[in-house]
Protein backbone atom coordinates (compact mmCIF):
# COMPACT_ATOMS: atom_id res chain seq x y z
CA UNK A 1 0.00 0.00 0.00
CA UNK A 2 1.28 3.52 -0.48
CA UNK A 3 0.10 5.59 2.11
CA UNK A 4 -2.32 4.86 5.25
CA UNK A 5 -4.90 7.38 7.18
CA UNK A 6 -6.97 7.08 10.17
CA UNK A 7 -10.20 9.34 9.75
CA UNK A 8 -12.93 10.41 11.91
CA UNK A 9 -16.47 9.60 11.57
CA UNK A 10 -17.14 11.82 9.47
CA UNK A 11 -14.36 10.30 6.90
CA UNK A 12 -13.00 13.78 6.50
CA UNK A 13 -9.73 13.32 6.09
CA UNK A 14 -7.99 12.19 3.06
CA UNK A 15 -7.77 8.18 2.29
CA UNK A 16 -4.72 6.97 0.53
CA UNK A 17 -4.39 3.15 1.44
CA UNK A 18 -6.19 0.22 2.85
CA UNK A 19 -4.77 0.28 6.75
CA UNK A 20 -7.51 2.84 7.41
CA UNK A 21 -10.28 3.74 10.07
CA UNK A 22 -12.82 4.56 8.23
CA UNK A 23 -15.88 3.07 7.32
CA UNK A 24 -15.12 1.39 3.37
CA UNK A 25 -17.07 -0.47 1.13
CA UNK A 26 -18.59 -3.28 2.47
CA UNK A 27 -16.53 -6.76 2.18
CA UNK A 28 -19.71 -8.68 1.37
CA UNK A 29 -21.90 -11.01 2.77
CA UNK A 30 -19.46 -12.06 5.97
CA UNK A 31 -20.26 -13.01 9.38
CA UNK A 32 -19.18 -10.31 11.14
CA UNK A 33 -17.96 -10.39 14.17
CA UNK A 34 -16.46 -13.77 14.19
CA UNK A 35 -15.16 -15.26 17.18
CA UNK A 36 -11.95 -14.67 18.30
CA UNK A 37 -9.32 -16.65 16.36
CA UNK A 38 -6.83 -17.92 18.68
CA UNK A 39 -3.33 -18.45 17.22
CA UNK A 40 -0.04 -20.18 18.90
CA UNK A 41 0.55 -16.60 20.19
CA UNK A 42 -2.32 -14.36 19.26
CA UNK A 43 -5.60 -13.50 19.29
CA UNK A 44 -7.22 -11.46 16.19
CA UNK A 45 -10.78 -9.98 17.39
CA UNK A 46 -13.37 -7.07 16.01
CA UNK A 47 -12.04 -3.39 17.40
CA UNK A 48 -13.49 -1.94 20.51
CA UNK A 49 -13.67 0.85 22.23
CA UNK A 50 -10.26 0.26 24.25
CA UNK A 51 -8.54 -0.16 21.23
CA UNK A 52 -8.62 3.51 20.66
CA UNK A 53 -5.62 4.83 22.14
CA UNK A 54 -3.41 1.78 20.82
CA UNK A 55 -4.77 2.23 17.10
CA UNK A 56 -4.11 6.36 17.54
CA UNK A 57 -0.97 5.31 18.62
CA UNK A 58 0.16 3.18 15.86
CA UNK A 59 -1.24 5.89 13.20
CA UNK A 60 0.76 8.41 15.41
CA UNK A 61 4.29 6.01 15.01
CA UNK A 62 6.72 7.70 12.61
CA UNK A 63 8.08 4.46 12.64
CA UNK A 64 5.03 2.63 11.33
CA UNK A 65 3.90 5.34 8.97
CA UNK A 66 7.48 5.25 7.16
CA UNK A 67 6.08 3.65 3.93
CA UNK A 68 2.40 4.28 4.17
CA UNK A 69 2.34 8.18 4.00
CA UNK A 70 4.09 9.12 7.55
CA UNK A 71 3.01 9.58 10.78
CA UNK A 72 -0.26 11.23 11.40
CA UNK A 73 -1.02 14.25 13.97
CA UNK A 74 -1.92 12.41 17.22
CA UNK A 75 -3.72 15.59 18.58
CA UNK A 76 -5.94 15.13 15.51
CA UNK A 77 -6.35 12.10 15.43
CA UNK A 78 -7.71 12.20 19.47
CA UNK A 79 -9.96 14.57 18.01
CA UNK A 80 -11.44 12.83 15.19
CA UNK A 81 -11.02 9.37 15.61
CA UNK A 82 -14.31 7.75 16.34
CA UNK A 83 -15.28 6.09 20.08
CA UNK A 84 -14.68 2.68 18.45
CA UNK A 85 -12.30 3.20 15.81
CA UNK A 86 -12.29 0.21 13.00
CA UNK A 87 -15.75 -1.24 13.41
CA UNK A 88 -16.07 -2.85 10.14
CA UNK A 89 -16.38 -6.32 8.69
CA UNK A 90 -12.70 -7.17 7.61
CA UNK A 91 -11.23 -5.33 10.29
CA UNK A 92 -9.25 -7.55 12.42
CA UNK A 93 -7.41 -6.00 16.25
CA UNK A 94 -4.16 -8.31 17.27
CA UNK A 95 -3.33 -8.69 20.69
CA UNK A 96 -1.11 -10.27 22.56
CA UNK A 97 -1.40 -11.11 26.27
CA UNK A 98 -4.27 -9.04 26.21
CA UNK A 99 -2.20 -6.04 24.65
CA UNK A 100 -3.35 -4.24 21.05
CA UNK A 101 -0.31 -4.62 19.40
CA UNK A 102 -1.87 -4.31 15.62
CA UNK A 103 -4.27 -4.79 13.20
CA UNK A 104 -5.00 -6.40 9.84
CA UNK A 105 -7.40 -5.00 7.24
CA UNK A 106 -9.49 -6.53 4.11
CA UNK A 107 -10.92 -4.54 2.28
CA UNK A 108 -12.33 -3.64 -1.40
CA UNK A 109 -9.64 -2.01 -3.65
CA UNK A 110 -10.97 1.06 -5.38
CA UNK A 111 -10.69 1.28 -8.87
CA UNK A 112 -8.73 4.70 -9.20
CA UNK A 113 -5.83 2.93 -7.75
CA UNK A 114 -4.28 1.11 -10.53
CA UNK A 115 -3.42 -2.81 -9.51
CA UNK A 116 -6.09 -4.84 -10.72
CA UNK A 117 -7.07 -8.75 -11.08
CA UNK A 118 -10.68 -8.40 -11.71
CA UNK A 119 -11.91 -6.22 -14.54
CA UNK A 120 -14.05 -4.37 -12.23
CA UNK A 121 -11.70 -3.88 -9.40
CA UNK A 122 -13.14 -4.17 -5.98
CA UNK A 123 -10.74 -7.01 -5.27
CA UNK A 124 -10.85 -8.23 -1.45
CA UNK A 125 -6.93 -6.49 -0.11
CA UNK A 126 -5.37 -7.13 2.91
CA UNK A 127 -3.50 -4.48 5.10
CA UNK A 128 -1.58 -5.14 8.31
CA UNK A 129 0.06 -2.23 10.49
CA UNK A 130 1.92 -3.40 13.72
CA UNK A 131 3.34 -1.28 16.92
CA UNK A 132 7.25 -1.24 16.43
CA UNK A 133 7.65 -2.53 19.61
CA UNK A 134 5.68 -5.81 18.35
CA UNK A 135 7.94 -6.04 15.25
CA UNK A 136 10.74 -8.72 14.62
CA UNK A 137 8.58 -11.73 16.18
CA UNK A 138 7.13 -13.47 13.57
CA UNK A 139 3.37 -11.71 14.64
CA UNK A 140 2.62 -10.23 12.00
CA UNK A 141 2.88 -13.18 9.47
CA UNK A 142 1.27 -15.50 12.49
CA UNK A 143 -1.81 -12.93 12.22
CA UNK A 144 -1.88 -12.33 8.58
CA UNK A 145 -2.12 -16.19 7.87
CA UNK A 146 -5.01 -16.82 10.45
CA UNK A 147 -6.55 -14.41 8.76
CA UNK A 148 -6.23 -15.44 5.58
CA UNK A 149 -7.25 -19.01 6.89
CA UNK A 150 -10.55 -16.82 8.16
CA UNK A 151 -11.14 -15.17 5.00
CA UNK A 152 -11.05 -18.59 3.06
CA UNK A 153 -14.12 -19.43 5.10
CA UNK A 154 -15.83 -16.14 5.11
CA UNK A 155 -15.41 -15.66 0.78
CA UNK A 156 -14.37 -19.14 -0.50
CA UNK A 157 -12.64 -19.16 -3.55
CA UNK A 158 -12.23 -15.69 -3.70
CA UNK A 159 -8.36 -14.39 -4.43
CA UNK A 160 -6.52 -11.86 -2.27
CA UNK A 161 -4.47 -9.01 -3.12
CA UNK A 162 -2.04 -7.00 -1.41
CA UNK A 163 -0.22 -3.86 -2.25
CA UNK A 164 2.95 -2.45 -0.39
CA UNK A 165 5.91 -0.31 -1.37
CA UNK A 166 9.10 -2.41 -3.05
CA UNK A 167 11.02 -0.31 -0.47
CA UNK A 168 9.30 -1.57 2.64
CA UNK A 169 11.72 -4.86 2.80
CA UNK A 170 9.69 -6.03 6.22
CA UNK A 171 6.13 -5.96 4.52
CA UNK A 172 7.81 -7.63 1.06
CA UNK A 173 9.63 -10.72 3.34
CA UNK A 174 5.57 -10.71 5.14
CA UNK A 175 4.05 -10.99 1.35
CA UNK A 176 6.29 -13.47 0.31
CA UNK A 177 5.82 -15.69 3.40
CA UNK A 178 2.05 -15.64 3.14
CA UNK A 179 2.50 -16.84 -0.04
CA UNK A 180 1.42 -14.04 -2.36
CA UNK A 181 3.00 -13.96 -5.88
CA UNK A 182 3.83 -11.03 -7.90
CA UNK A 183 1.20 -9.53 -10.23
CA UNK A 184 2.15 -6.24 -10.70
CA UNK A 185 4.49 -3.41 -10.46
CA UNK A 186 3.94 0.26 -10.55
CA UNK A 187 4.84 4.00 -9.69
CA UNK A 188 1.93 5.46 -7.22
CA UNK A 189 2.44 8.10 -4.41
CA UNK A 190 6.17 8.48 -5.55
CA UNK A 191 7.22 5.32 -5.01
CA UNK A 192 7.50 1.69 -7.08
CA UNK A 193 4.68 -0.68 -5.69
CA UNK A 194 4.55 -4.29 -5.47
CA UNK A 195 1.07 -5.81 -6.00
CA UNK A 196 0.32 -9.25 -5.37
CA UNK A 197 -1.96 -12.10 -5.35
CA UNK A 198 -3.08 -14.80 -2.99
CA UNK A 199 -5.68 -17.85 -3.22
CA UNK A 200 -6.06 -20.36 -0.43
CA UNK A 201 -5.09 -22.91 -3.31
CA UNK A 202 -1.65 -21.54 -4.31
CA UNK A 203 -0.88 -19.32 -0.60
CA UNK A 204 1.41 -20.68 2.02
CA UNK A 205 -0.79 -20.54 4.91
C1 LIG B 1 5.13 -4.78 7.76
C2 LIG B 1 5.22 -5.23 9.21
C3 LIG B 1 3.88 -5.71 9.70
C4 LIG B 1 6.24 -6.38 9.30
O1 LIG B 1 6.41 -6.74 10.64
P1 LIG B 1 7.50 -7.82 11.05
O2 LIG B 1 7.45 -7.96 12.51
O3 LIG B 1 8.81 -7.50 10.41
O4 LIG B 1 6.97 -9.14 10.31
P2 LIG B 1 6.84 -10.62 10.85
O5 LIG B 1 5.75 -10.77 11.82
O6 LIG B 1 6.77 -11.50 9.66
O7 LIG B 1 8.19 -10.87 11.61
C5 LIG B 1 9.29 -11.26 10.86
C6 LIG B 1 10.55 -11.09 11.61
O8 LIG B 1 10.44 -11.67 12.91
C7 LIG B 1 11.56 -12.55 13.12
N1 LIG B 1 11.12 -13.57 14.10
C8 LIG B 1 11.54 -13.60 15.39
N2 LIG B 1 10.91 -14.59 16.03
C9 LIG B 1 10.10 -15.20 15.16
C10 LIG B 1 9.21 -16.30 15.24
N3 LIG B 1 9.01 -16.94 16.40
N4 LIG B 1 8.52 -16.66 14.15
C11 LIG B 1 8.69 -16.01 12.99
N5 LIG B 1 9.54 -14.97 12.83
C12 LIG B 1 10.23 -14.55 13.92
C13 LIG B 1 11.90 -13.03 11.74
O9 LIG B 1 13.24 -13.48 11.66
C14 LIG B 1 11.67 -11.80 10.90
O10 LIG B 1 12.74 -10.92 10.91
P3 LIG B 1 13.37 -10.39 9.51
O11 LIG B 1 12.25 -9.79 8.71
O12 LIG B 1 14.40 -9.42 9.95
O13 LIG B 1 13.91 -11.59 8.83
C15 LIG B 1 5.71 -4.07 10.11
O14 LIG B 1 6.97 -3.63 9.66
C16 LIG B 1 4.73 -2.89 10.12
O15 LIG B 1 3.72 -2.92 10.82
N6 LIG B 1 5.06 -1.82 9.37
C17 LIG B 1 4.24 -0.62 9.34
C18 LIG B 1 3.02 -0.77 8.47
C19 LIG B 1 3.35 -1.20 7.09
O16 LIG B 1 4.31 -0.77 6.48
N7 LIG B 1 2.52 -2.08 6.58
C20 LIG B 1 2.69 -2.66 5.28
C21 LIG B 1 1.76 -2.11 4.32
S1 LIG B 1 0.73 -3.37 3.57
Amino acid sequence: MGHARIVGASGALGFLCPVSLRRMAHLGPVAWPPHPIKTQRLVLRESEARDRAGLIELFSSPEAGTYVGGAQSREELERTAPETPGQRAGFFVVEVDGAMIGMITFDRRDAEHPGHISPDAGEAELGYMFLPHAWGRGYATEACAAALQWFTGALPGEPVVLCTQTANGPSMRVAAKLGFTEAARFEEYGAEQWFGVWSAATGAT
